[in-house]
């Protein structure tokens, strides 16, 4: 018998202990490939029989298949036990805790600036007003000359405008869809038009895309007088108050006369605290009488009919309605801060 032969014993002692101590199944297939792999060393054992005369070849032959037998038990052995091992580790770790309360659902809303856009709406549709719309990317026309506002302007240079480079230009305000409404029909008039507007220009109370609302009212014998009332009754429903108006002279390229609008404040009642800075006022709009040039730039004839516009900041008004005061929060979309509008 060979010397290998003769060791088998203690190759298989010292490998059932370096077995045991395995903590893989990696480790383990190491192991079966050194000792039973095509190049293992009992494999190689098996294979010096063929050199030996038969009688060597038959004890030498039991021994080395006894000693695989023992080896692959060992292996075997092992291995049940490290794969359920790993399947309980495998179990514990993926436990699905059936008693914690669930994670729930949150009921998504309206932003609030859209909230306050429909209740708009409303309120004009309610009074015999069609809502209009119209593009965001504007021509010079519409945005500008046709609103009485031709080229050199000083109001341009107010408008911090964001220009194409080939002459279009984001618009800057909504008025552009008094033209294009006066364009696609004629008097009797009365829409609103509300929309994204955008100016080059960001603080706590602008920021570079907000919102506006137009209103145009062109027909035979409109005046100044049916403007006020339009605006007031809308002011008190929107707010749900009865809130003072009064109406300051002002100046617009598109309106003459032309009038800033400011209601009494919402927060403090006229009073005087911070959102009015103290004066009992807020500014919430500009109007005035359509001005001749921009329905002669229409076609529409200014001897015979007469109109009136206003435009408002949508966000302004959002603003003033849920006391908010930073015009910023309504478009980080900072969820901590919508959710209390669901
Ligand atoms: N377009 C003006 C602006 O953006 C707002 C405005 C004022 C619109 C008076 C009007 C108006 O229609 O009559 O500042």
């Amino acid at each position: 018998m060979t010397d290998s032969v003769q060791a088998l014993p203690a190759l298989i002692d010292a490998s059932r202990h370096e077995i045991a101590a395995t903590a893989s199944i990696d480790d383990l297939e190491q192991i079966r490939v050194r000792l039973l792999g095509k190049k293992g060393s009992v494999t190689e054992l098996l294979k010096s029989l063929g050199g030996m005369d038969p009688e060597a070849r038959r004890t030498a032959g039991a021994k080395i298949n006894e000693a695989k037998q023992a080896l692959t038990a060992a292996l075997e052995e092992r291995r049940a036990a490290l794969e359920s091992a790993k399947l309980a580790a495998q179990l514990a770790s993926d436990a699905v805790d059936v008693t914690l309360p669930g994670r729930g659902q949150a009921i998504g809303g309206l932003h609030p600036v859209t909230r306050v856009r429909r209740r708009i709406e409303q309120i004009f549709r309610n009074a015999g007003f069609t809502v209009a719309d119209g593009p965001e990317i504007e021509d010079d026309w519409h945005n500008f000359t046709a609103l009485n506002i031709p080229e050199n302007h000083p109001a341009r240079a107010m408008h911090d405008t964001f220009y194409f480079g080939d002459g279009r230009l984001l618009r800057t305000h909504t008025s552009p869809v008094q033209v294009r409404s006066m364009e696609q029909s004629k008097p009797p008039l009365r829409l609103i038009a509300p929309g994204r507007v955008y100016r080059s220009d960001s603080d706590m109370t602008h920021t570079p895309m907000f919102h506006q609302l137009e209103g145009l009212v062109v027909d035979e014998g409109i005046t100044f007088a049916n403007m006020k009332a339009i605006l007031h009754g809308f002011m008190r429903e929107l707010f749900e108050k009865d809130v003072k108006m009064r109406l300051r002279p002002s100046y617009f390229p598109f309106t003459e006369p032309s009038a800033e609008v400011d209601i009494s404040c919402v927060s403090c009642g006229g009073s005087g605290c911070r959102v009015c800075k103290q004066t009992g006022w807020v500014e919430v709009s500009g109007c005035g009488v359509v001005h001749p040039n921009v329905l002669k730039a229409v076609n529409i004839d200014p001897e015979r009919y007469t109109g009136y516009a206003f435009g408002m900041g949508i966000d302004r008004l959002t603003m003033l309605r849920y006391n908010v005061n930073d015009i910023r929060l309504y478009f980080e979309n900072d969820l901590r801060f919508l959710k209390q509008f669901a």
